[in-house]
């Protein structure tokens, strides 16, 4: 995809909702964009949006094995409502038994080297699958989510997919997210009330205090510049 036509598509977009965004790229590419949910609010929305624009189109998630038994209820109160299907995917078996034996079931307190592995096994590895023949990927990034996540764009090309990467609510700031999940009474984990702002696996997920940054408490352990598990990384 050659940049002047991102570009133009992120001029021809910038005043769009992301309900005419995603209506655009469904469009465009029927049966090859896919939303990539972690059910956390931001993905809740695309997905009710997804959801009223074509109940066919795809949807996944990776499963890690280690989430919250929250996360798993709400895949399944969230197919049920919509009527629709979220693909799910697990990591390589094999590769988590050797991981596992060898390093420690929590490994990923041990070191960055630790956690990076345990990413790239749980999460990376089966992103690829899911990605098998796509031409792009609709993500719930936000800018404000992280100092990581500033440059971001509304439509960006994936150097490390070779695909399409689409973040509809990328200027969406958390109050927005907020507001049209309570006025859409749309499902979404009930963690969020109970302090935990940025939801992803359990052993690396804290709540947070009401001052405290909305990823503080994801790889609390960690420095604010490495807290991305290589789902968006450069
Ligand atoms: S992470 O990289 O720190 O884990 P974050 O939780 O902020 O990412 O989510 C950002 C976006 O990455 C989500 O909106 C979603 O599109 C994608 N994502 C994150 N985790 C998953 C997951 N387990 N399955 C599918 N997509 C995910
Ligand atoms: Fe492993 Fe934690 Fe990464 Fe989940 S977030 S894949 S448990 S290191």
């Amino acid at each position: 995809m050659n940049k002047e036509i991102i570009e133009s598509w992120n001029n021809e977009l910038s005043n769009s909702t992301p309900h005419e965004i995603i209506g655009f790229f469904l469009n465009k590419f029927p049966d090859t964009i896919a939303l990539s949910t972690s059910l956390g609010l931001e993905d809740q929305v695309l997905t009710e949006i997804v959801a009223s624009v074509n109940k066919k189109a795809r949807i996944f998630t990776l499963d890690t094995g280690r989430l919250f038994p929250e996360t798993y209820d709400l895949i399944d109160r969230t197919c049920r409502k919509y009527d629709i299907t979220i693909d799910v995917y697990f990591p390589n078996t094999e590769d988590i038994e050797e991981m596992v034996n060898s390093k420690g079931i929590n490994l990923f307190y041990d070191s960055i080297e630790n956690r990076k592995l345990c990413c790239h096994l749980r999460k990376l590895v089966p992103l690829a699958r899911a990605m098998d023949g796509l031409d792009g990927w609709i993500t719930g990034l936000r800018k404000d989510q992280s100092v990581t996540r500033t440059d971001m764009q509304l439509i960006e090309w994936d150097e490390n997919n070779n695909m399409l990467k689409i973040n509809p609510l990328i200027n969406w700031t958390e109050r927005d997210v907020i507001d049209y999940i309570e006025a859409r009474s749309i499902p979404n984990n009930p963690l969020h009330k109970k302090g935990f702002a940025s939801i992803g696996c359990q052993p690396c997920t804290r709540a947070i205090e009401p001052d405290e940054d909305i990823r503080a408490g994801r790889w609390w352990w960690e420095d604010p510049d490495t807290k991305e598990c290589g789902l968006h990384q450069k």
